[in-house]
């Protein structure tokens, strides 16, 4: 209706007056503009989401219906690695997927951007079925799901500039200074941004996972699925990596999954888990609600973990003062 009237007043010019068919035009515009608003959300390129709205939003971000992936195995057996499948992650969570090796995790995360397509059942991300998207729709529903893997793939070839602007210039929407400002918005949320010019080959792996995290926040993801991002890690550099992860989580209420295999990392950084085992999900709790009830050896260690945490976090601090006596007395007799 309102396209037909601005193009009318165009198409049927030597018809039209020149008030009646600016009238048209403008009454055209004015409609169309009503009509697009409320179904195009304003451009929130440059900004990220409220966390609190994020979290205050009780909707699930990632829905997984009765999903089921088998592969065919060289002896023309089929195997199945994740079975009848269902699960909900709510937005702004922190959730993990652990299990035994083999388990199925991995493919169950990768179900969730569909680089596994599932043989039975649906994937809701942020509302959308994937699996009834065609490929170009799901090339950019992906925009809004960030991956990182173990071994963080980066670009060797490229700076820490060109990694992170990777996934912005090859959807090619977005100005040269917006994608400028986009990189070091998302490097200065890594702590990185001093590295920009340099090349993967000079950075720790601590640096190259950054650089990872960096360029799958860059389109503003609203999920962030991570397989293993700590496994390739040093202890150390482990806590400061799910520091960044935890940060980012708080400051824009990006949704984490994470693969690990890692209970300290469940312990430090997830809200949430779920226990597979031979493809199938075997429980799923808060992992701060400690309880004697877990069905799995995994989940009672994780209990174990957050029981002894709360009690160190209740014991007295060391005897600070006499440390600092005796400090102060060793320096006096050197
Ligand atoms: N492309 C494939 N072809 C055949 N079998 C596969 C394929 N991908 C995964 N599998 C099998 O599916 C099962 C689950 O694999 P998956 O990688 O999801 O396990 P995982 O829980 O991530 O294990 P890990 O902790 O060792 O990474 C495994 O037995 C694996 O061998
Ligand atoms: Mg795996």
């Amino acid at each position: 209706m309102w396209s037909f009237l601005s193009d009318f007043s165009y198409k049927h010019e030597p018809i039209c007056s020149f008030p009646f068919g600016l009238f048209l035009f403008i009454l055209g515009t004015f409609l169309r503009t009503c009509a697009i608003a409320p179904l195009r959300p304003a451009p929130s390129f440059m900004t990220f989401p409220s966390p609190d709205a994020a979290r205050g939003n009780a909707a699930p971000v990632i829905r997984l219906q009765s999903v089921q992936k088998s592969f065919a195995l060289p002896s023309g057996e089929v195997f199945d690695a994740v079975q009848s499948l269902s699960l909900e992650i709510q937005q702004g969570d922190v959730f993990g997927l652990i299990g035994k090796s083999g388990a199925g995790k991995s493919t169950l995360l990768r179900l969730i951007n569909l680089l596994e397509r599932p043989d039975a059942g649906q994937v809701f991300v942020g509302g959308r079925d994937l699996t009834t998207l065609s490929r170009r729709e799901l090339r950019d529903t992906r925009q809004n799901i960030g991956m990182i893997f173990q071994q963080f793939n980066l670009l060797q070839n490229a700076t820490v500039f060109d990694n992170v602007a990777f996934p912005l210039k090859i959807h090619g929407r977005h100005s040269k200074a917006e994608i400028n400002e986009r990189v070091r918005e998302c490097l200065d949320l890594v702590g990185l941004a001093e590295k920009i010019d340099t090349y993967p080959a000079q950075l720790s792996g601590g640096q190259k996972q950054r650089v990872a995290i960096a360029r799958a926040l860059a389109p503003r993801p609203q999920v962030l699925l991570c397989d293993e991002p700590t496994s390739a890690l040093d202890t150390e550099t482990t806590r400061a990596l799910l520091e960044t992860l935890r940060d980012i989580n708080q400051k824009i209420g990006v949704t984490i999954v994470i693969v690990t295999h890692e209970l300290s990392v469940v312990e430090v950084l997830c809200r949430n888990v779920a226990i597979l085992e031979k493809g199938r999900l075997i429980e799923q709790f808060a992992v701060d609600a400690p309880s004697e009830e877990r069905k799995t050896a995994l989940g009672r260690e994780i209990d174990e973990l957050v029981r002894r945490r709360e009690r160190e976090a209740r014991e007295p601090v060391a005897p600070r003062v006499a440390t600092a006596q005796r400090n102060a007395q060793e320096l006096a007799y050197v």
